[in-house]
């Protein structure tokens, strides 16, 4: 009997199991009523009473090998989770979760996608300006209130040293350098000293237009922000273009859309009027063209400059600028979609 025992304890010490199947067969034939150990049990009446202590130590430490043998098969295939203990090399790896792009982003991106269809070409410049690029070369008349401390972040006073307020900065570096026909388009970030609020804030990004040739008219700038609103805001949108007033621009427009949550009828978000403003506009002064060494008598040419922010609040119904800049990735989540 006791060879027996050994024999089958070398079977306990060499088990080895690829299933929980493969465990709970193991415990039937050694454990269960009619199993190989509970048989020995079952013998184990019949030893001569000398050799019980010795047959009894040895079939106990057999039935606990087997006990403990199995309970530990069966943790590890459990917590390897396929109940198998092999990795499965066919099995496809798991999908790795990508962040998302800001809003911000994918809207400027949009943007820039829609103009360089119309083959307008980005150009960047710098965030830290000075007055020529800012001011001075777009006619900003000497006392213009823009100057004022109020609106424009000055690093130094003289040499004047500033934050951009707009892109336009860029434009006219890029009229400096180069020669027309000029079609061109500058995104970037832009800074104005003015109290943050829902609807404001100091820091924001723009996108502006220029378009320099001969014979560029006002048919040509409003076809162009036509196909910008319809590509933009979709098929139906309509636009429409109030007289107004840029220092850079002779005639100036703003430009309204029909507002885009409830088609023209009137909502909370166009205030009622159906419509909804995303963009200033207007044919180049040609002081501006004259400054930039540009001849105005030969050239004309029309610029646009719309913010980024105010685009996707519109598109998207954003309720508060401050969320661009919170990060907060419950709501930079929900832009996962819109690379
Ligand atoms: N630069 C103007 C602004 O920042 C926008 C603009 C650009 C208006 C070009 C007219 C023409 O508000």
């Amino acid at each position: 009997m006791i060879d027996k025992i050994k024999t089958l304890l070398n079977e306990v010490n060499g088990f080895n199991a690829s299933s929980l199947q493969d465990v709970e067969q193991f415990r039937i034939k050694m454990l269960s009523k009619k199993g190989e150990i509970s048989a020995l049990f079952e013998e184990f009446r019949n030893v001569p009473v000398e050799q019980k202590k010795e047959v009894g130590l040895k079939l106990n430490e057999l039935k606990n090998a087997a006990n403990e043998k199995i309970s530990m098969l069966k943790t590890a295939l459990e917590t390897s989770g396929s109940g198998k203990s092999e990795t499965d090399l066919f099995l496809p790896a798991e999908s790795m979760k990508l962040g998302t792009r800001h809003p911000i982003s994918v809207v400027r991106n949009q943007i820039i996608e829609i103009f360089n269809r119309l083959g307008f070409v980005i150009s960047e410049g710098p965030e830290i300006e000075d007055d020529w690029h800012v001011f001075s070369a777009l006619n900003f008349p000497e006392e213009h209130p823009a100057r004022d401390m109020q609106d424009t972040f000055f690093i130094e006073k003289s040499p004047d040293v500033l934050l951009r307020t707009h892109t336009s900065s860029v434009q006219v570096r890029v009229m400096e350098n180069e020669k027309p026909p000029i079609r061109t388009i500058s995104p970037g970030r832009v800074f104005r000293n003015e109290a943050i609020s829902a609807r404001a804030h100091c820091i924001f990004h723009q996108v502006e237009g220029l378009y320099i040739d001969e014979n560029v008219s006002f048919a040509d700038l409003k076809q162009t922000l036509m196909y910008f609103a319809k590509e933009m805001f979709g098929e139906n949108t309509q636009i429409r273009l109030r007289p107004s007033y840029f220092p850079f621009t002779e005639p100036s427009a703003e430009v309204d859309i029909s507002c885009n949550l409830c088609g023209g009828k009137g909502c909370n978000m166009c205030k009622h009027t159906g419509w909804v403003e995303i963009m200033g506009c207007g044919m180049v002064d040609p002081n501006v063209l004259e400054e930039c060494k540009i001849d105005s008598k030969k050239y004309t040419g029309f610029a646009f400059g719309m913010g980024i922010e105010r685009i996707t609040i519109l598109k998207y119904q954003i309720k508060d600028i401050r969320l661009f800049f919170e990060n907060d990735v419950r709501f930079l989540k929900q832009f996962e979609s819109a690379l």
